[in-house]
């Protein structure tokens, strides 16, 4: 086996007897369609070939017309010359990436697309003084009926408006998802339950693409600042911190050094807690900031690749969601060279926190959860295990503190010190134990505890 392998490497790529099997379009382009996309996702995956383009405007358009519905994502990017629309076709399409690129696979635009169409059609404008427009289409139908991996010309003539529009002013990329069996399966393609799916669909592809590409949106990410809209209307970005709170807290960054089959880099985590519901300026700002999941699932990591949002919360199964940590929120930012010690998915849906930093973060995490449920027992005196009931705590001292001002771990223990340690229940002295406690410190403390608990008299 090992001989063999040396042949192959030695004589390089021609083997006496080798038989090429090119996998049947019919039924490979068919299974990729069920990646796991869901459409705000698939759009996103779009977007993100258009903010890698240079775009600075992103059009996303829904046109409702029964069968002939469509979606339409526009941008004002460098285009492709018609060979490099033909490779972008291609699954797999082969480049080179540089270090901060979003794309990854060379699959997202096919992809994401048949996920959610039958006909995906790619326009592009690659030269801003000539009206030159190139453009292919996916066509399942015909796929089905050849087996055969063949993309179709659109001719000059054959451009309809919805392509040629967003291309009249500028060079750029106009996708085009037409059959949109996926999302629009209805028997009555005109009727009342397909119009409102597809208005439904809008409000999720603003509240996805708020989150995901908030960054961006917000020009915080200055080299890839962009303006989306969704049907004519500006999307706002969603910021998942509520920066503009006075009373939320940005404690100390952390970075942490990671090496992965011979990668090295690094993975930063800047930690928030938000205000407690009473502290923020309005009942609409607590609202908004509870974000698209609801508070307690939008506790925890926010995971960055290249700056654009992959996960948008959950503990990455450090800890459990908890109605008591619901205010911590992490800014987790990495770059594409670590992906695969990330793990990243195609979809770019899914990622793992690497498992030689999981004990590390969990640590650095312990001060971070503390202050969160802290601030989230401030006002909210309630019956505990033990049948004690928990002390009114002295509210931490914020009041002086700017918007987004950095709380670092003097503060931390200020915020400690405030409050004698005297005055803490045992259900208390248990969080505050486990928080600390290693993974494999735990089972032991949690057995301690619970012998603890059985020894103390249960209060009224
Ligand atoms: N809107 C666009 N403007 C310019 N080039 C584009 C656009 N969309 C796609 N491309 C080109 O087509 C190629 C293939 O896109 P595709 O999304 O399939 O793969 P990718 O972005 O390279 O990787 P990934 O699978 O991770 O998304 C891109 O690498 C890019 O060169
Ligand atoms: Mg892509």
């Amino acid at each position: 086996m090992h001989l063999t392998t040396r042949r192959i490497m030695t004589r390089k790529d021609t083997i006496v007897g080798a038989i090429e099997l090119i996998p049947s379009a019919k039924r490979l382009m068919k299974s990729l369609r069920d990646m796991g996309y869901d459409f705000a996702q698939a759009v996103a995956d779009i977007v993100d070939n258009s903010v890698e383009a240079g775009a600075t405007l992103v059009a996303i358009d829904l046109e409702f017309d029964g069968d002939d519905s469509w979606v339409r994502v526009a941008d004002n990017g460098r285009g492709m010359k018609p060979e490099e629309l033909r490779e972008a076709m291609r699954y797999g399409a082969e480049r080179e990436y540089d270090k901060e690129d979003l794309g990854k696979f060379g699959l997202g635009l096919k992809t994401a697309s048949m996920s959610q169409c039958r006909c995906l059609s790619v326009a592009s404008r690659w030269n801003a003084d000539r009206a030159d427009i190139a453009a292919y289409a996916w066509d399942l139908g015909h796929i089905e009926r050849t087996n055969r991996w063949e993309i179709l010309p659109i001719e000059r003539n054959g451009l309809g408006p919805a392509i040629r529009e967003p291309l009249k002013n500028t060079t750029g990329t106009v996708v085009l998802w037409q059959r949109l069996d996926r999302i629009l399966g209805y028997k009555l393609p005109y009727g009342e339950a397909a119009r409102k799916r597809l208005a439904q669909m809008c409000r999720e592809i603003e509240t996805h693409l708020s989150m995901v590409f908030h960054r961006f949106l917000s020009g915080e990410s200055q080299t890839k600042k962009f303006t989306l809209r969704v049907n004519g209307n500006e999307i706002e970005p969603w910021d998942p911190f509520a920066r503009k709170e006075a009373k939320t807290r940005k404690l100390d960054s952390i970075t942490i050094p990671i090496e992965h089959e011979g990668i090295v880099g690094e993975v930063q985590f800047q930690p928030y807690v938000l205000p407690h519901q009473d502290e923020f300026s309005s009942r609409d700002a607590f609202h908004a900031a509870g974000g698209p999941a609801s508070w307690n699932q939008q506790q925890g990591f926010y995971i960055y690749r290249a700056g654009r949002m992959i996960q948008s919360g959950g503990w990455s199964n450090l800890r459990a969601a908890d109605e008591h940590l619901k205010l911590a929120r992490v800014a987790v930012s990495f770059l594409p060279i670590l992906d695969d010690a990330f793990k990243i998915n195609v979809a770019k849906m899914r990622v793992q926190l690497p498992s030689q930093i999981r004990e590390p973060v969990r640590d650095k995490m312990a001060p971070v959860v503390k202050l969160a449920r802290e601030t989230y027992d401030r006002k909210q005196p309630q019956s505990v295990g033990t049948g004690s009931t928990l002390a009114q705590r002295k509210p931490l001292q914020s009041a002086s503190e700017a918007p987004g001002t950095t709380l670092n771990s003097s503060d931390m223990s200020a915020a400690k010190a405030s409050r004698s340690s005297s005055a803490l229940t045992l259900e208390e002295w248990s969080r505050e134990m486990l928080a600390t406690a290693t993974i494999s410190e735990r089972p032991i403390v949690e057995s301690v505890l619970q012998r603890l608990r059985a020894k103390l008299p249960s209060r009224p």
